[in-house]
């Protein structure tokens, strides 16, 4: 497993991160595995040279991962997780009360990087004003190492808020929304973020769209319909297959992480299963070489105008 310096936080993080959220949830999402299958799941992960996870209050799985992590050493790992902003709760004391309770899920006294999740840029100020003072004062408790942001990829295609983010130096980590589908961050937030030395965290490098392939067929018809993609680029019978099989990669998943790995600014590549198969296949996708040039250059130009798709 390759590891990579996390931006200016210093921390040293494995390439491939733990996702316990997206749509698999370690399976907890659709009842698919029992609680202990998806500890036994995350220990696979961490045995093979994952040490970094994220979460979040959220997705109801802090608490498999506190399980986890009990069993191993806690200090050789770096946990992530996420303070929501449902409104209701999204107050300095709502803040106060959501850090205990995620510690105390995650049995541990102290968070590597606490993140506000999926903040929309019309709150940003109200972050910034309220709750921000807040997250300094627990991390000069040691309750927090690290702050960071999250933005809401499927709302804010334009990377609005971070973009607001990178004007202010509070920010050490951020969690981005970018796959080969859609690389619009590449300008936008991850030269910035390499600029200014900020840890990245990748999300949606497959999604549902690069692992399902009837999502994928939708997306590529929607990308056709809007323009921003170019038929003649595309075997509409089994779209992208042909890339997969012209270049050393063994699938689009394959592809899709691999892609995200080798983009100039990325640290850790977030990747999420409720399935043991797939996160074997995916922890030798982080293992193998690195892409073609050519691969990543003919992916880089089929989808070089691609604003409107996540990927999800
Ligand atoms: N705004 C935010 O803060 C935010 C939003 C989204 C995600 N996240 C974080 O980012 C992490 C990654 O999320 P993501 O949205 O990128 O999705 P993800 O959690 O990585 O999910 C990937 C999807 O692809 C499937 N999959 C994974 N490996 C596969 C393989 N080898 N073959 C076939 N299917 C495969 C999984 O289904 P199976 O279970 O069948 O494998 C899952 O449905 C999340 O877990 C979460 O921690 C944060």
């Amino acid at each position: 497993m390759e590891y990579r310096t996390l931006g200016r936080t210093g921390l040293s993080v494995s390439v491939m991160g733990w996702g316990a959220g997206g749509p698999a949830r370690l399976g907890q999402r659709d009842n698919i595995n029992t609680e202990s299958e998806s500890v036994d799941l995350l220990l696979e992960g961490f045995d093979a040279g994952v040490n970094f996870v994220d979460t979040a209050e959220v997705y109801g799985t802090e608490d498999i991962v506190g399980k986890a992590i009990q069993q191993r050493d806690r200090d050789k790992f770096v946990i992530s997780t996420k303070k929501s902003t449902r409104k209701e709760k999204f107050t300095p004391e709502g803040t106060i009360q959501s850090l205990e309770d995620s510690l105390w899920r995650l049995q541990t006294d102290y968070i590597d990087i606490y993140h506000i999740h999926g903040l929309r840029h019309d709150d940003y100020d109200y972050c910034l004003n309220e709750i921000v003072p807040v997250l300094n004062k627990m991390r000069e408790q040691g309750k927090i190492r690290y702050i960071g942001v999250t933005e809401a990829f499927n709302s804010d295609l334009n990377h609005d808020m971070l973009q607001r983010a990178l004007q202010d130096d509070i920010w050490d980590v951020m969690m981005i929304g970018f796959n080969f589908l859609n690389q619009s961050a590449r300008e936008t937030v991850l030269q910035p973020c390499i600029e200014k030395n900020i840890g990245t965290l990748i999300m949606f490098a497959v999604r549902r769209a690069l692992s399902r392939p009837e999502k994928l067929s939708e997306a590529i018809n929607t990308l056709i319909d809007s323009g921003e993609i170019d038929s003649a680029d595309i075997d509409l019978s089994a779209p992208l297959m042909e890339v997969v099989e012209n270049s050393d990669a063994v699938s689009l998943p394959d592809l899709a992480y691999r892609f995200c790995r080798e983009e100039a600014g990325t640290h850790v590549i977030l990747s999420g299963t409720s399935n043991p198969k797939h996160l074997r296949d995916n922890i030798a996708s982080f293992k193998r070489d690195i892409l073609a040039d050519a691969t990543i250059e003919q992916l880089k130009h089929i989808f070089r105008n691609v604003r409107s798709v996540t990927g999800e």
